[in-house]
C-alpha cells in the first residue's frame, strides 16, 4: 500500500462526568434524538446508567437490554429485529465491548440490505452509512468506541464472526471514567489486559507507522502503569481514568494498524471455552511474544522503554509475564478447561486465519502454533 491512511471519524468526549455532555454533544453533531434506541445488557439498567442516559435525550426512548455476554450472531439478530420495529433515528450503546459491538452491527444492518451473515468477515461490505451511533463504554479495554470492528460469536461454525467496516465507527464516544467504577475486579483486569494487548499487537504489526505507534506506546504505558492500581482499588478514579485513556488510545491504535496472533488465538479460545476476551488475550500474550522473539526484537524493546522496564526484549517479555501474573491472569490453558485433545481444533482454526496474518512480525508455521499450545496444556 503506497499511502498511509489515518481515519478515526468519531468525536470523543473524555473525562469525569462526560456523560452529562451527551445531550449537548448529540445536538452539536446535528444528530436526531427524536427516536432513540438504547442498546445494552441488563446490568446497564440495574446500575442506573440507562436512566442517566435517558435524562440526556430529548426525544422518545426505547431500551433494548437483551445483549448477552460474548454475544452471538443470533443474539445480535434478535435485537436487530426488535430495534427495526422501533425505527430509531439514533442509537446509544452503553456497556462493555459486547453491547457496543452488537449496537454497531444493528446500526449498520438497519440501513443495509441482506442478512447479517452476508457481512461477516467481508471487509468494507456495508455500502450505506448506519443509523448514527453514540458509544458509552462502561469498561476500559475494548476500545470499541473508536474502532471499525464488531466481533460476534458464530456458535454454529464455532468461530468468531467479525464485521469490519468504516461504517461501524460510532459518530460519538462518551468516555466517562466514573462509569467504570462499577466494574468488578475481574472485569477491570480482563478488559484492561485487552487494552494492553491492543497496544502491543498494533505496535508489532507490520502496518504500524509513526502515527499509530504514538497511540500504541502511550496506551501501553498508561495501562501497564495504572491497571494494577485500578484493579486493586475499585474506587481509585485517577487510575480508572488513566486505564480508560489507555483503552481509548489502544482502540485508535488497532484501528490504524490492526491486531495480531494473540487476538486470533484468543478468539478461538473464546469460542471453544467461552473465556472472556481480555482474559484469553492475557493467556496468549507472552507465549506469542516469545514465538516472535528476534523478529520483533526492536519493537519489544521500544515497548520496554515505554512501559518503563527497559532492558533487552527477553527482559521486557519477562516483566510483562510478571505483570500478568500479578494481575492474576492464568499461565496455562489447562486452568481454563483446555485439554491436549483440543489442540488439533486450535491449530486448524488458527491456520484458517493464515491469510489474515500478513501484518504479523513473523508468520508462524503450523508446527510453531502447535508447540506454543502444547506448552500451555
Ligand atoms: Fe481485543
Amino acid at each position: 500500500m503506497p499511502f498511509e491512511r489515518f481515519f478515526i471519524p468519531t468525536r470523543v468526549v473524555f473525562g469525569k462526568g462526560a456523560l452529562k455532555k451527551l445531550g449537548e454533544e448529540v445536538e452539536f453533531l446535528g444528530l436526531n434524538p427524536q427516536r432513540t434506541a438504547i442498546i445494552c445488557s441488563p446490568s446497564a439498567v440495574s446500575n442506573g446508567y440507562v436512566k442517566q442516559i435517558k435524562e440526556e435525550i430529548k426525544g422518545e426512548v426505547e431500551v433494548f437490554s437483551g445483549v448477552s455476554q460474548e454475544p452471538t450472531v443470533e443474539n445480535a439478530k434478535e435485537i436487530l429485529e426488535e430495534v427495526r420495529k422501533f425505527s430509531p433515528s439514533l442509537i446509544v450503546a452503553v456497556g462493555g465491548g459486547s453491547p457496543l459491538d452488537v449496537a454497531k452491527a444493528v446500526s449498520a444492518m438497519l440501513t443495509n440490505e441482506g442478512r447479517l451473515e452476508d457481512y461477516i468477515g467481508v471487509p468494507e461490505a456495508f455500502k450505506n452509512p448506519g443509523v448514527p451511533l453514540v458509544a458509552v463504554p462502561t469498561t476500559a479495554g475494548s476500545g470499541s468506541e473508536v474502532t471499525p470492528y464488531a466481533v460476534l460469536t458464530d456458535r454454529e461454525r464455532m468461530r468468531k464472526a467479525p464485521l469490519i467496516s468504516h461504517r461501524l465507527f460510532p459518530a460519538l464516544a462518551i468516555d466517562d471514567p466514573t462509569l467504570t467504577l462499577s466494574m468488578p475486579r475481574s472485569v477491570a483486569v480482563n478488559s484492561g489486559v485487552d487494552a494492553f494487548t491492543h497496544a502491543v499487537e498494533s505496535l508489532l504489526s507490520k502496518r504500524a507507522k509513526t502515527t499509530s505507534k504514538l497511540y500504541s506506546l502511550k496506551s501501553a504505558e498508561l495501562v501497564f502503569k495504572f491497571l494494577p492500581r485500578s484493579a486493586g482499588n475499585p474506587a481509585d478514579l485517577k487510575a480508572k481514568e488513566e486505564v480508560m485513556r489507555g483503552s481509548l488510545l489502544g482502540g485508535i491504535a488497532i484501528s490504524l494498524a490492526g491486531a495480531g496472533l494473540v487476538h486470533t488465538l484468543a478468539h478461538i479460545l473464546g469460542v471453544l471455552k467461552r473465556v472472556p476476551h481480555g482474559l484469553a488475550n492475557g493467556v496468549f500474550l507472552v507465549p506469542v511474544l516469545r514465538l516472535y522473539g528476534l523478529s520483533a526484537k526492536e519493537e519489544i524493546e521500544e515497548l520496554g522503554r515505554a512501559i518503563g522496564t527497559g532492558g533487552d526484549y527477553q527482559k521486557v517479555i519477562e516483566e510483562i509475564e510478571n505483570w500478568l501474573k500479578f494481575l492474576g491472569i492464568p499461565q496455562s490453558l489447562k486452568e481454563l478447561g483446555v485439554e491436549k485433545s483440543d489442540i488439533p481444533f486450535f491449530v486448524e482454526k488458527c491456520m484458517e486465519k493464515r491469510f489474515l496474518m500478513g501484518n504479523l512480525p513473523k508468520i508462524p508455521s503450523e508446527r510453531e502454533v502447535r508447540e506454543l499450545l502444547q506448552t500451555l496444556v
